[in-house]
């Protein structure tokens, strides 16, 4: 290594224009939705995923920025409703805005990035008035053969502005894990700011930056995943662009989730948990980088133990497939550089993935039926944030012998 590499690289950040800088780097990556077809693997797109972090604001984001288009089309694979504690947290989700947010005489919600229509299917059937937004065509297809009515479009200022125009203001903007997915920030706050009715709420839930450190969990790092939010990164975020941060609160799905809510300023009273969060952000130093150097020393460390470990049982000759081709094990793979001779093939649920190759590795993906004909010795569990769903139904597995391997918070097999 010459000196040049050790110093870090320094960017601008994409929300307030201060100085980026990197703590991380992962590398050359695919796009980590994009399955190939045994043709494909020729014109592949890759990336360098380096992530670093605002010394103004302290937003943790990407330095590269893929176009949204190569990411949101209509061949989009990742289907929201393949999980059914997912399917029962956004039900959850509806009931609970259908009783405390959408109790007027015509309350009106939309959504960004609804997917497969997994929460606005509970509001149609209750007869609110709604709007998805969601670019990709495959899926939005689904969410409308639910009756959900979905706009196939970005959510961004001009977009916001235009229902605004048609349809009045919104009681309720929610977005679940799709903030993340946005760059351009700015433009979705000031499509937020006009579309928004004066008291209501703009409520969005994504992975957080807070358990990601803790649990080392890296994966949730890739191409969609720009933004690693804080509680103190969107409150700087939220009274830039004319919004107050009014709650927060720690969810346990997808392996540690904030909501949060941003409201006009001085229309609703911030909870306590908002600054009960604040003070934790700051009594771990979550956001110093040398709590996010540390981070990459023991991601850096979790490669290690984890290309150690499928090495060794290759060598003895033990059968190990991956369970889950999530878009995060695209940044395990590729960071690890594990590949079909390490993992001979990965089993998902979802049509489709099957059948085709993961982004990078190029590992062939089979169908969950595959997974136990017969039973391998060892399953990766790349989905480790559906483990509890995946454990109870595949308990068979372990009881006649097979054995997980996990690396989240460290390499380990249970
Ligand atoms: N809300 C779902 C889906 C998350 S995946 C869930 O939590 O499971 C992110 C989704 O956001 C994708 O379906 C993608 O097509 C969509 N998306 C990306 N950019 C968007 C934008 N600017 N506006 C609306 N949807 C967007
Ligand atoms: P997920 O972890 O939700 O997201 P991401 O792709 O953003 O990392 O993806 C879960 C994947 O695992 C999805 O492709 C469906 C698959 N899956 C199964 O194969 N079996 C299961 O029981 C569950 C819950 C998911
Ligand atoms: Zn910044």
């Amino acid at each position: 290594m010459t000196g040049v590499t050790d110093v870090p690289a320094r960017g601008t950040c994409r929300i307030c224009g201060g100085d980026v800088e990197e703590f991380l780097d992962l590398g050359q990556q695919p796009l980590s939705d994009r399955f190939l077809e045994p043709g494909d693997v020729d014109e592949e797109f890759f990336f360098r995923l380096t992530v670093g972090q605002c010394s103004t604001c302290t937003m943790v984001q990407l330095a590269e920025e893929v176009p949204r288009h190569l990411m949101f089309h209509d061949d989009y694979p990742y289907h929201s409703s393949g999980s059914s504690v997912m399917r029962e947290h956004f039900a959850g989700v509806a009931h609970s805005l259908l009783a405390s947010e959408l109790t007027g005489a015509d309350p009106f919600v939309v959504e960004m990035g609804c997917n497969d229509g997994i929460m606005l299917e509970t509001i149609r059937e209750a007869g609110v008035r709604h709007l998805g937004f969601e670019p990709s065509t495959g899926v939005a297809e689904v969410a409308r053969a639910k009756g959900v009515r979905v706009r196939t479009d970005f959510f961004e200022e001009s977009t916001a502005r235009e229902v605004r125009a048609a349809e009045g203001p919104a009681d309720v903007i929610y977005t679940a894990n799709t903030m993340c997915h946005i760059p351009y920030l700015d433009s979705v706050l000031r499509g937020a700011d006009v579309l928004l009715a004066p008291d209501g709420v703009f409520v969005f839930e994504d992975p957080y930056l807070g358990d990601i450190v803790g649990k080392t969990s890296f994966d949730q790092i890739y191409d969609e995943h720009f933004y690693l939010f804080s509680a103190g990164s969107v409150q700087a975020l939220a009274e830039r662009f004319g919004f107050e941060l009014v709650n927060v609160e720690r969810l346990p799905v997808h392996g540690g989730e904030v909501r949060y809510t941003l409201a006009r300023p001085g229309v609703r009273t911030p909870t306590q948990a908002v600054n009960r969060l604040l003070t934790e952000e700051r009594d771990q130093k979550l956001t110093d980088l040398m709590t996010l150097r540390a981070f990459a020393t023991n991601v850096r460390k979790v490669r290690e133990d984890l290309v150690a470990l499928l090495k060794r049982l290759r060598a003895e000759g033990r059968r190990v497939v991956g369970y889950g081709a999530t878009a995060k094990s695209a940044t395990v793979t590729n960071f690890c550089d594990i590949g079909p001779e390490l993992v001979s093939f990965i089993c998902d649920t979802t049509p489709g993935k099957q059948n085709r190759l993961t982004p990078g590795q190029h590992i062939p993906v089979r169908s969950a039926a595959e997974f136990s004909a017969p039973y391998p010795d060892y399953a990766l569990l790349f989905a480790w944030n559906h483990a509890e769903e995946i454990m109870a139904k595949e308990r068979e597995f372990q009881q006649s012998g097979g054995r997980w391997i996990r690396y989240v918070p460290q390499v380990h097999v249970t």
